[in-house]
């Protein structure tokens, strides 16, 4: 295989199609009143009226063959069912904690953890907490803090979502050890790019948590792409097996939250998994309240068995060097024809600057949403606003511009052809030559957490 890689400069999907779903194709007439009855928020938008939906990379991939046959494994006993031993085995093979409590996503395992660890008075820090990261940590009274550095976003450097360190001491020093129950580390970093984090910086924060006797937990949602580019960028792991390199990142944690949605390679699934005996227990009893019993949590066995399969197909260095190569194929296009996106290129998305290709309209009219309604109405492309409108709402009701106004396109695992993507690029790169056409937004519903899900908007009368 390496021969074929090493002689070819294309790279090529390693599957091919087993099974096909139709794209239906829509006119920008019809894409016009699709966003007049959503209020213009792409999350109201019907599927069926989108044609790239690169909304997220969350739960949107296709299984592979393998992974329907294990489907077709399910074991739906209540207790302890064959299933979750095939779970429990493919998670402990790859992330050895003593305990793995699964939940039915992401956010459920979030939601578990922070309840049991969060509160008034508790500061939690991350290198960049998701959204729901963040929302979970703030419900209970905490406060979540990030501590990327900022940096310029077409600044090309291998490790960008990595954690500022001295930014990680002052802090403890000042909230106090006490007060702080979890450091976190998100690999990949999404809030900032998809960029990944160095194996040099875990170790770092890991020394850090150490000399403060701190648990370091990850989000591990996108660890298979972020051992990628440990093994493309960081000196001394070219020759490490891509398990080898997740291994080493596990075991600088003691624990994990997952989504089985993003590197899980399953349309639904997550888990929880930590060493320290009381904390499971503590977690346990509400996973029971919320998710179900311990050895399916909220998912049915049949998912357990997507998830386990989907675990081992994820670490295969073919389906990697597509995964991150394709992702970078759309980046490095909009790239070169002018278009202003983050670099370099991460591993689920690539991200337009739209506060920087649209300076006419200033960040509390969000230039990402209106970026993002312009790919949908010309192109019935579907992407993510990651800026003002999801970052700018603070708790006490205020708002201020988010750190950056950006449009993440997320790449859904296995689904798309390279057409497909030659399709967004064209498409991008006309919304882009007219630019300076496209209009602010206004929100016109009340206030609410986590907004971008559920707000409407106005287009906002030329300036
Ligand atoms: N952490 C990170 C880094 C994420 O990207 C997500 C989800 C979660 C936690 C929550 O997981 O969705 O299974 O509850 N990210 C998706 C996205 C939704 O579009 O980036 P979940």
């Amino acid at each position: 295989m390496l021969a074929v890689v090493e002689r070819w400069k294309t790279i090529i999907e390693p599957f091919r199609i087993h099974s096909v779903e139709p794209v239906r194709i829509t006119s920008v007439e019809e894409r016009q009143t699709a966003l007049e009855a959503a209020g213009y928020n792409l999350f109201n938008i019907h599927a069926d009226d989108v044609i790239i939906d690169f909304l997220t990379d969350s739960g949107t991939g296709a299984m592979s063959r393998d992974q329907w046959a294990a489907v077709q494994h399910g074991d739906e006993s209540y207790a302890g069912s064959p299933s979750w031993y095939r779970f429990l085995e493919a998670v402990q093979k790859l992330f050895p904690f003593k305990h793995v409590i699964p939940t039915h996503q992401g956010r459920a395992a979030e939601k578990i953890l922070f309840s049991v660890i969060g509160g008034p008075g508790k500061v939690v820090p991350n290198n960049a907490h998701f959204d729901t990261t963040r929302a979970n940590v703030e419900f209970t009274g905490a406060e979540a803090v990030d501590l990327t550095p900022v940096r310029d976003p077409r600044e090309r450097a291998p490790f960008k979502g990595d954690m500022d360190v001295g930014a990680l001491e002052r802090l403890i020093r000042e909230c106090g050890a006490d007060n702080i129950p979890v450091v976190f580390m998100t690999i990949t970093n999404n809030s900032i790019g998809g960029q990944p984090v160095s194996l040099a910086n875990l170790r770092a924060v890991r020394k850090v948590c150490d000399r403060y006797g701190l648990p370091l937990f990850l989000d591990a949602c996108r660890f298979a792409e972020n051992a990628w580019f440990i093994k493309e960028r960081e000196a001394g792991y070219a020759h490490k097996s891509i398990p080898e390199i997740v291994g080493e990142m596990a075991a600088l944690a003691d624990g994990m939250t997952m989504s089985a949605k993003k590197d899980g390679l399953a349309n639904i699934g997550g888990w929880l998994a930590m060493n320290d005996d009381s904390l499971a227990e503590r977690c346990r009893n509400v996973l029971i309240l919320t998710e179900g019993f311990v050895t399916y949590g909220g998912l049915a066995g049949r998912d357990l068995e997507a998830i386990a399969q989907g675990l081992d197909e994820v670490v295969d260095e073919d389906y990697l060097r597509y995964r991150i190569r394709s992702t970078a194929y759309l980046g490095d296009a909009l790239d070169a024809a002018g278009v202003p996106v983050v670099l370099p290129i991460g591993g689920h998305a690539v991200y337009i600057d739209a506060r920087a290709l649209l300076p006419h309209i200033p960040p509390l009219e969000y230039p990402g949403q209106a970026l993002a309604v312009a790919l949908y109405r010309e192109g019935g492309i579907r992407g993510c606003e990651i800026g003002t409108v999801m970052f700018g709402l603070h708790p006490d009701g205020t708002e201020t511009p988010g750190p950056t106004d950006l449009v993440r396109l997320a790449i859904p695992r296995r689904t798309y052809t390279q057409s497909h993507v030659d399709y967004v690029i064209e498409v991008v790169k006309w919304v882009a030559a007219r630019s300076d056409q496209l209009r602010g937004y206004l929100i016109t519903s009340p206030p609410a957490a986590l907004r971008h899900f559920t707000a409407t908007f106005e287009p906002l009368p030329r300036h």
